[in-house]
């Protein structure tokens, strides 16, 4: 195959400042390497498809694309907000054919987990398994292939036909092709990228030797309802960690329902047997992002520690641990003061970064639109040659086929020349010959799309 050769002048003149909110894969938000505090030691990230920063992008805007649904009008963001903890303050949420059964789930530290099932009931096997099955279900975002709905492939390929996400995969998988693993794959990495550790909680945990000890920053009240939290029923405690792990607070793999059975739209439920990280129940506000619970039953933490306090009944699925002695459902008799403490040191567990910080965000602007995709060349892709007496840069590397890309090069990584289209071959090569800029020790390329941002 013929690659395409040119000899490019370049007019250092423009400088293209970059916007806050474009995807520049030449400057990667970091995804893979944030910092987990040493005394978080659970993860359930599937082997072979740890966290990339390349594939959190990827995962990103596809979290935010509405054309992932059926008729372009829900994303999975619109069910998992980032200002309500990746949740909805609705008890059930609005897909494109209907209402959730179930309310949404935070989506904070799901990877900080001894369980690596995921749904209130744990019907997904693992993250990956799960990212695409909201798309697939006919009243969220409808590729059921069910009730005349379209199906997975025909979503397959409205993706490929849209050329960012050719440009997208194609940097992420060195293919451009689209397929429902590397859908998966992606979205996985940005859910499990989404973490939570400056809580009150976490600075006095990394002063304490152990969850147990006494937190420096912590009041009297939080140290109570932490010691509370943590201790057995039997030792006059209310045993929450048996089933909410700290210092994840993550779900015990083995734990069975905890005695709410309620369905949002009627009936009764025994399969709910998960339940998200207690770590941001509450926003910064101390606001709850809707009901708790699977069916959002119960509106605040007071009801929340009522429950525990006095289980209404028993039910065929129910956790033992929640059955007295006796056969009876758990009675704790907490005092007034107690049940304060225990909602005191609940709020502790909240964070502030994660409901802001941008690269949780909604990459696309108000109209819908992507901004600047930048693709970073360097490495293998460039030697150099003297052509006619003059050093050059020769520029080689592979993209996605037929599509046009712009180029620009640069002294500082500040000002950027202007953008040059090239269009990329049938075989998907690029070839290009830069010659230096005279008086200048360093040049520095890449390619942007769209090709004129
Ligand atoms: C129409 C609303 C809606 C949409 C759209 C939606 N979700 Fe959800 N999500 C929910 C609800 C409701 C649950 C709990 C459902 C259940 O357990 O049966 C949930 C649960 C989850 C969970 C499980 C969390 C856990 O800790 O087990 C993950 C992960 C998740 N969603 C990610 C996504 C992703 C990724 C997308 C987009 C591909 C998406 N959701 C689209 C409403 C939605
Ligand atoms: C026997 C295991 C078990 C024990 C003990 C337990 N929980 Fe739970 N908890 C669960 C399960 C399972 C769920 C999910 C239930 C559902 O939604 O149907 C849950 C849900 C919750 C939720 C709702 C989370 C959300 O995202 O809506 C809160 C809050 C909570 N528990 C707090 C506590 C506190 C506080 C204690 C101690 C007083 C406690 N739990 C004791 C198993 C347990």
């Amino acid at each position: 195959m013929k690659m395409i050769r040119r000899l490019i002048p370049i007019v250092l003149t423009s400088s293209f400042a970059s916007a806050q909110t474009q995807i520049d894969l030449t400057q990667l938000e970091n995804y893979a390497n944030q910092p987990v505090p040493g005394y978080i030691t659970r993860d359930n990230t599937t082997v072979g498809n740890a966290i990339t920063d390349m594939g959190a992008t990827l995962g990103r805007v596809l979290f935010y694309d509405k054309r992932l649904s059926r008729n372009d009008t829900v994303s999975c963001a619109s069910c998992h907000i980032q200002s309500r903890g990746f949740s909805d303050v609705a008890t059930a949420s609005t897909g494109v054919a209907g209402q959730t059964g179930r309310h949404s789930m935070r989506l904070i530290n799901a990877r900080f987990s001894g369980e690596s099932r995921f749904f209130w009931d744990e019907r997904a096997a693992t993250a990956e398994a799960q990212a695409t099955m909201p798309i697939q279900d006919h009243a969220e975002m409808g590729f059921s292939g069910t009730n005349g709905d379209p199906d997975f492939n025909d979503l397959i390929t409205k993706l490929s036909s849209i050329e960012v996400y050719q440009v997208l995969f194609e940097a992420v998988y060195d293919d451009p092709s689209i397929t429902e693993e590397r859908v998966g794959r992606a979205i996985a990495q940005f859910v499990r990228s989404i973490q939570s550790f400056d809580s009150k909680y976490d600075v006095g945990r990394a002063q304490a030797p152990n969850d147990g000890a006494p937190f420096p920053n912590f009041t009297m009240q939080e140290n109570q309802g932490k010691d509370l939290f943590l201790r057995p029923p039997n030792l006059g405690g209310a045993g929450c960690a048996g089933c909410h792990q700290p210092p994840e607070f993550s779900i015990d793999p083995v734990s069975r329902n905890n005695g709410i059975t309620g369905v949002i739209a009627g009936g009764t439920d025994l399969t709910n047997t998960r339940a998200p990280s207690l770590r941001d129940l509450v926003g910064p506000d101390g606001s709850p992002h809707g009901g708790f619970m699977h069916d959002a039953s119960l509106l605040s933490l007071r009801a929340v520690i009522d429950h525990y306090n006095a289980i209404p009944a028993l039910n065929a699925n129910i956790d033992p641990r929640l059955i007295m002695p006796g056969g009876l459902p758990q009675r704790l008799n907490l005092s007034t003061t107690q049940k304060d403490a225990m909602e005191a040191f609940l709020k502790t567990l909240t964070g502030s970064n994660v409901y802001t910080d941008p690269k949780w965000s909604d990459p696309f602007d108000a109209t819908g639109n992507l901004n600047a995709i930048i693709l970073p060349v360097g490495g293998s892709a460039i030697s150099r040659e003297e052509v006619n007496g003059t050093m050059h840069s020769r520029i080689a590397t592979s993209v996605v086929p037929n599509v046009t890309y712009g180029f620009q090069s640069s002294e500082n990584l500040v000002n950027w020349s202007e953008t040059i289209p090239v269009k990329a071959a049938a075989d998907g090569s690029i070839e290009l010959l830069v010659p230096d800029v005279p008086g200048e020790t360093r040049q520095f390329f890449r390619f942007c799309y769209p090709p004129a941002p």
